[in-house]
């Protein structure tokens, strides 16, 4: 039987790995989106797609030049589930690895990856610091701002976008959607408003 954990203890495993408060937040960021999206494919296993979020960058703070390949190692080492290999490795298509993005899990992570750190930045720019009352409009604005959150790879998103068959805009909106299920561990609830 390969391996699928339970959240707590993929959430433990993950620990072993990550202990920046920010890439934590971001694992926990696109756990968040990808199982509010698995909610518009009935096919989808939502728990499972929480995961392959919550473990998408297990590699990147202790091994960023090899982004995506310890990822591999470590994830075949514990015989997870190759399906959600699969779709883990292939976030990274293009740039750490060759794996193409095909099923519908695959290719909501390569899409809303990236997003969610520019959804991130856009609330931290807002006076509220919260992403509770964020509208569509102010995150497209961002999105059209190229030097904003320059890090962002806005191509990827519209690839992303297009190979899922959704309108930018509905990425966008149901991506702000998935982070406010979990505005309060991501910290974007405004409750630190005023104190970082
Ligand atoms: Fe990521």
């Amino acid at each position: 039987m390969s391996w699928i954990p339970e959240r707590d203890e993929a959430l433990a495993f993950l620990r072993q790995y990550v202990t920046q408060d920010s890439l934590l937040k971001h694992a926990l960021a696109v756990e968040a989106v990808m199982r509010h999206f698995a909610g518009f494919f009935p096919d989808a296993n939502p728990d499972e797609w929480g995961l392959v979020g919550l473990l998408h960058d297990l590699d990147y703070e202790q091994y960023p030049e090899q982004h995506c390949q310890m990822t591999a190692e470590i994830l075949k080492g514990k015989d997870l589930e190759p399906r959600l290999l699969r779709a883990i490795l292939s976030h990274g298509y293009g740039i750490c690895t060759d794996i193409k993005p095909e099923s519908d899990m695959e290719k909501v992570i390569y899409t809303v990856d990236e997003l969610t750190g520019l959804v991130t930045a856009s609330v931290l720019m807002r006076p509220s610091r919260s992403i509770l009352d964020m509208e569509l409009k102010s995150l497209k604005k961002k999105f059209k701002t190229p030097s904003f959150a320059a890090g962002v790879n806005r191509d990827v998103v519209r690839q992303g976008a297009e190979a899922l068959g959704w309108e930018l805009d509905r990425v966008l909106q149901e991506t702000i959607n998935g982070m406010t299920k979990a505005a309060a561990s991501l910290g974007l609830d405004g409750s630190m408003n005023g104190k970082a």
